[in-house]
């Protein structure tokens, strides 16, 4: 069954639209820790428009399952990770105007940083993701680069405006992440993911970790953050197929991992 990561960079949005305390993402990350996520993931973002690097050195001491640090990697936000030394590093691409990550990575664009980066974190015991369109080529890139999951953007598959096309958004996902196995990468999926849409996604055997910040943090307005995690774990669990189906690699690789 994939492992929840609740994104809460949001909770951040809220308290950056006024400038306050309130409220706090060390505090929802409590929250959500309690209510059975299985990782936090935060997005540093150069202009810092949510998470403030005062959340990621505290949520760093705090967090008691995983901390995933979403970052693009700028020479500033590379050694601000280094120096956090989170459990995980998603490297995303970032534009200043995006609303959200938009795409996925341009892998080979930036192959160099990559071909310099990923060994430093993986020399500090830091394992990298690369957050990547559901296409073979910067899944090759990534294998290439010692990347050690990709994760595949959903957010094609969840904003398809027909369900023949969700269908053939999903043919891909199911494709890549079967391509990344191969290459002896590891797979999370995130982006766009809700209460609904979340099912076939739980059910690609390869997917170890979901990545969902969005649609947890508009739920929980209305039925409290402890509830709305709850839901979603409650989703993952009826939706996840019987151990027996997992892939047989990923099985063995969730063995030598992380507990
Ligand atoms: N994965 C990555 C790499 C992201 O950038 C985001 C958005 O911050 C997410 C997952 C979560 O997406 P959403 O907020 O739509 O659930």
């Amino acid at each position: 069954m994939p492992r929840l990561h609740v994104n809460i960079d949001h909770v951040a949005t809220l308290r950056q639209a006024r400038r306050s305390q309130e409220p706090d993402p060390v505090t929802a990350a409590a929250i959500c820790e309690l209510a059975g996520a299985d990782g936090i993931t935060v997005h540093l973002r150069e202009d810092r428009r949510h998470i403030q690097d005062r959340d990621v050195h505290i949520l760093r001491k705090t967090v008691k399952t995983l901390l995933n640090l979403e970052m693009a990697l700028t020479p500033e936000i590379l050694e601000i990770a280094l120096d956090v030394s989170p459990d995980q590093v998603c490297i995303v691409p970032e534009k200043r105007q995006e609303l959200t990550t938009e795409g996925g990575l341009d892998v080979a664009g930036h192959s160099a940083s990559l071909d310099d980066a990923i060994p430093r974190f993986k020399g500090a015991g830091i394992e990298v993701s690369l957050f990547v369109d559901p296409m073979p080529e910067p899944i090759e890139l990534a294998a290439q680069l010692g990347a050690d999951f990709v994760e595949i953007h959903t957010g094609s598959y969840a904003n398809a405006p027909t369900g023949r096309a969700r269908s053939a958004e999903l043919d891909r996902l199911k494709t890549s992440a079967h391509y990344a196995e191969s290459l002896g990468l590891r797979v999370n999926a995130g982006h766009g993911l809700d209460y609904r849409n979340i099912l076939p996604v739980v059910q690609i055997p390869q997917v170890e970790e979901l990545n969902i910040g969005y649609s947890i943090l508009c739920r929980s307005i209305y039925v409290g953050l402890d509830q709305a995690v709850r839901e979603m774990q409650d989703r993952i669990l009826a939706a996840a197929p019987p151990e027996a189906e997992e892939s047989p690699a990923v099985a063995q690789k969730k063995k030598g991992s992380r507990a």
